[in-house]
């Protein structure tokens, strides 16, 4: 490693780790979780969860990686070889994620496709998305230009021009999205979904919605799966890491919040209130925003932008995750770069065909009353990452112990939350985890039954 390439600077850390942290998570899935679970309480939730664990977790991932210089599978056996365990299960769940995640960003191509050819008129229709994602073929030909573009990147290797032009587009998909969210509000009725959105009502309030919340605070953030040590190893050591998490965290939940404004009123807009139409799920950004374009003048020219938009934050999100793949199997296979890119590439491409086929051919199975798609999102991020994020915590708290962790960030600064962090990885974390994993799970079986 003796070649490792660092980043320039703070800002050039925070935009790269940012970068990889906001993407569909934000725009697509927070919206639709704050929609299920509650609203209001969710978003408050969430935000607990955010400064205490996301902040300590993500701490935590940057300076393991800054401390060792190394990816998740190698930081953790350096350190104990008895944990490389971790480093091994961690990187198994990008593996789950990027199919998936694909099949998502193949939607969002397709809606991008449909504004610029000014089909804008027909994708406000209740029952257009639910068409298309059911139809067999067309959905797993987005699937597969979405892949196709990311894996040209990945192996072109020319990420740092994408990273150029999202770093430009980037502002521009927050004054967009802020833009819509605000005259989303004056849409009849939308009110009343914005109080929805901001108001915690503890009766909606359950051992699952914190489970939901802290799953999506870990996808969202690009947590408990090795992303950020393998980021942390390329930061330089005057940089200040724990004003680093602080920024990356405002960005990230920033924009979530936005995304949730722009989406969640105008459902309450176009349903009639209808509490109903808030369970919709993965589809709610597909299904509602069409509908906000229509009514707005110019709408297909900010359809069109917008999707544009949320694409590049797709792309970037997906050649980061695809990249995280192919140097995992590069380090095990020695295929050589463009090879394992295509082995990668091929292995993604059928992983996804039940997610996309799930919602249409294969609609009829279902596993714990999850779809296919919801199935692997479950699996990933409510199961393997609560458990990474566990036993990082135990391995910091009790192996390592925090002091290493302290140590590493007062080469560049002071750490201002130490006592904070320290509580929080010892004591907090590994107990409240553990806790919202069984009663979850007992709740999931409870309610559906196996
Ligand atoms: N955080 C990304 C998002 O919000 C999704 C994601 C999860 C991700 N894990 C990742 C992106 C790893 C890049 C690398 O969309």
């Amino acid at each position: 490693m003796e070649n490792r390439s660092s980043f320039t600077g703070k800002l050039g850390f925070v935009l790269a780790a940012a970068g990889s942290a906001v993407g569909l998570g934000n725009i697509w899935r927070f919206p639709y979780l704050a929609a299920k679970y509650g609203g209001g309480i969710f978003l408050l939730v969430y935000l607990i969860l955010a400064v205490t664990f996301g902040f300590s977790l993500m701490v935590a991932e940057i300076a393991l990686g800054r401390k060792t210089g190394l990816s998740a599978i190698g930081a953790f056996n350096k350190l104990n070889k008895k944990f490389k365990f971790v480093g091994v299960i961690a990187a198994i769940i990008p593996i789950i994620i990027f199919p998936y995640y694909s099949v998502i960003g193949g939607w969002v191509t397709k809606y991008l496709a449909v504004f610029v050819s000014g089909g804008a008129k027909a994708a406000a229709n209740d029952s257009y998305f639910t068409d298309f994602i059911a139809k067999p073929a067309e959905p797993l030909v987005w699937f597969a230009v979405f892949i196709g573009i990311t894996a040209v990147v990945v192996m072109l290797g020319v990420e740092k021009g994408v990273e150029k032009v999202s770093k430009l587009m980037m502002p521009i998909l927050v004054i967009l999205t802020l833009f819509i969210a605000i005259y989303g509000l004056f849409i009849p009725g939308a009110m009343e979904g914005f109080l929805y959105y901001i108001t915690p009502d503890f009766s909606h309030f359950s051992a699952t919605t914190v489970l939901a919340a802290m799953g999506q605070l870990f996808y969202s953030m690009s947590l408990a799966m090795g992303i950020m040590i393998t980021y942390g190893s390329y930061m330089k050591k005057d940089v200040n890491l724990e004003s680093s998490v602080h920024q990356i965290e405002i960005f990230d939940t920033g924009i979530a919040f936005l995304a949730g404004m722009m989406i969640i009123p105008s459902v309450f807009a176009f349903s009639g209130g209808d509490e109903a139409a808030l369970g919709k799920g993965p589809g709610l950004m597909f299904i509602t925003l069409p509908k906000v374009f229509d009514s707005m003048p110019g709408g297909s020219i900010i359809g069109a932008a917008f999707f544009l938009l949320v694409l590049f934050a797709a792309l970037t999100s997906a050649i980061s995750l695809m990249e995280t793949i192919v140097s995992i199997f590069e380090d095990k296979l020695n295929f050589g770069r463009k090879k394992t890119c295509l082995l990668v590439l091929a292995g993604t491409f059928i992983l996804g065909i039940p997610s996309s086929l799930g919602f249409g051919v294969l609609g009829n199975i279902s596993v714990l009353g999850l779809s296919i798609l919801d199935m692997f999102d479950f699996v990933s991020n409510s199961v393997l990452m609560p458990i990474v994020a566990f036993l990082t915590c135990i391995f910091i708290g009790y192996v390592l112990k925090p002091q290493a962790i302290i140590d590493e960030l007062e080469v560049s600064a002071p750490f201002k939350a130490k006592k904070l962090f320290t509580v929080i990885i010892k004591y907090v974390a590994p107990v409240f985890i553990v806790l919202i994993l069984i009663s979850s799970i007992l709740d999931v079986l409870g309610i559906f039954k196996i």
